[in-house]
């Protein structure tokens, strides 16, 4: 038996696989484009590892898909690949909608042709699961309730507007073809191969540097937060017991402001690796707002507790100290992802 995985050189996906392949003798094939945000070293420990096959590809091409569905006749696709940074899709969203929303369509329909090609028996079988975020849902108030899988859908980003549509792709499929299909929307993930773009790697990355961390605004937007390895279980969880057509709320019940967030990786930078300048909490800086940032997040995450009896294992403080010791004692990963084109943002975005 093999899963096709999608994305599976970034972030969650790179997680994601290797998790698998520690738990599961089923093999992996791995397609992803290698954006910047791709990274083969995030999967090096897989060097030679025959459950392991990886791909260097585009979901927006038709003709590799269908290729590749034929070659390995995966009995899943978990959908990752994506363009996923929201202040990259204030400066450019045409990426997002040619990855995000063309792709995920593409994508769709090459499982479509696969799928229906095949046997009841492992028709039945089959599973597109698609991974998707709490963003999609808008922003909170403050004493609003958490999202649930009712909540409306009111995308505020290019990203999440992006995202949203290709949730709406893969609900359509469903209801129209019968595309046995699964949807996950998940809060912040954290952990371990988290591009330094995004708040926490950022955070760790500049402060170790003595560079300003920049908070945006008023640093009171409040996201819920959850470790990386916990949405993998989650995935695995839907994959194996979810109902099909259902969407899923994940979260970790973690609700932080930003500030929150920065404050406590210095203090555990603080206990760590000491400055001989003086607390991390000195570089704190605030800065321009992001335009259209949204307030709140916050996932309510009992249904998947109550249909699959999933749980986060971690709590946010044991998740946040693995993951700052993971950086601290993975400098070379950091250094090389720290690339040209990774200056080029940073200059972009904070200039
Ligand atoms: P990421 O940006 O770290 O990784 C995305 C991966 O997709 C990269 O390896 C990239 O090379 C690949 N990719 C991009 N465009 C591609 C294309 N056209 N064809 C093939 N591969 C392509 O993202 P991430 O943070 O790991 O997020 C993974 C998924 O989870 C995304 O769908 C995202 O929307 C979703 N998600 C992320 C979070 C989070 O906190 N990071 C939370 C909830 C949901
Ligand atoms: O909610 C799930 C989403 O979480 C995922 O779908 C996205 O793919 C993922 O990138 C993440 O989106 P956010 O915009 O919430 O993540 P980011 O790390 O970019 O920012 C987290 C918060 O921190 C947000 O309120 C903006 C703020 N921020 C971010 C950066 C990069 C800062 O204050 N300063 C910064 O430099």
């Amino acid at each position: 038996m093999t899963i096709l995985v999608t994305g599976g050189a970034g972030f969650i996906g790179s997680n994601f696989v290797l998790d698998w392949l520690d738990q599961s003798q089923e093999k992996v094939v791995t397609l992803d484009a290698l954006t910047y945000a791709g990274n083969r070293e995030n999967l090096a420990r897989l060097k030679g590892d025959e459950r392991h096959h990886f791909v260097h590809g585009d979901i927006g091409d038709r003709a590799l898909l269908d290729q590749l569905l034929v070659t390995h006749r995966p009995r899943a696709i978990l959908h990752f690949a994506a363009e996923s940074h929201v202040d990259r899709s204030i400066h450019g969203p045409g990426a997002f909608i040619k990855t995000n929303v063309e792709g995920t369509f593409t994508l769709l329909e090459a499982a479509r042709a696969y799928w229906s090609g095949q046997a009841e028996a492992i028709k039945g079988d089959f599973r597109f699961l698609h991974v998707s975020t709490d963003e999609v849902y808008g922003s909170l108030a403050p004493n609003d309730p958490a999202f649930t899988e009712a909540h409306p859908y009111e995308p505020n980003s290019p990203y999440s507007a992006s995202k949203a549509a290709s949730d709406h792709l893969v609900r359509a499929w469903h209801h129209t073809y019968g595309l046995p299909v699964l949807t996950t929307n998940c809060s912040n993930n954290y952990g371990p191969f988290h591009f330094p773009e995004k708040l926490i790697p950022l955070m760790i990355v500049n402060a170790l540097a003595g560079k300003p961390l920049p908070v945006y605004g008023d640093g009171q937007q409040i996201r819920d937060w959850l470790y990386v390895k916990d949405h993998c279980s989650a995935i695995r969880t839907v994959l194996a017991q979810g109902r099909l057509g259902e969407t899923y709320n994940v979260g970790g019940w973690n609700e932080k402001a930003n500030i929150d967030i920065v404050r406590t990786v210095c203090a555990l930078l603080d206990e760590l690796r000491p400055s001989s300048d003086g607390p991390y909490a000195r570089l704190i800086t605030y800065v321009k707002d992001r335009p259209g940032h949204d307030r709140r997040y916050a996932i309510d995450a009992r249904k998947i507790e109550r249909e699959l009896g999933w749980r986060p294992a971690e709590t946010f403080e044991t998740g946040i100290r693995k993951t700052v010791q993971w950086y601290l004692d993975h400098p070379g990963w950091v250094a090389r992802v720290q690339s040209g084109a990774y200056r080029d943002w940073i200059e972009t975005q904070y200039a």
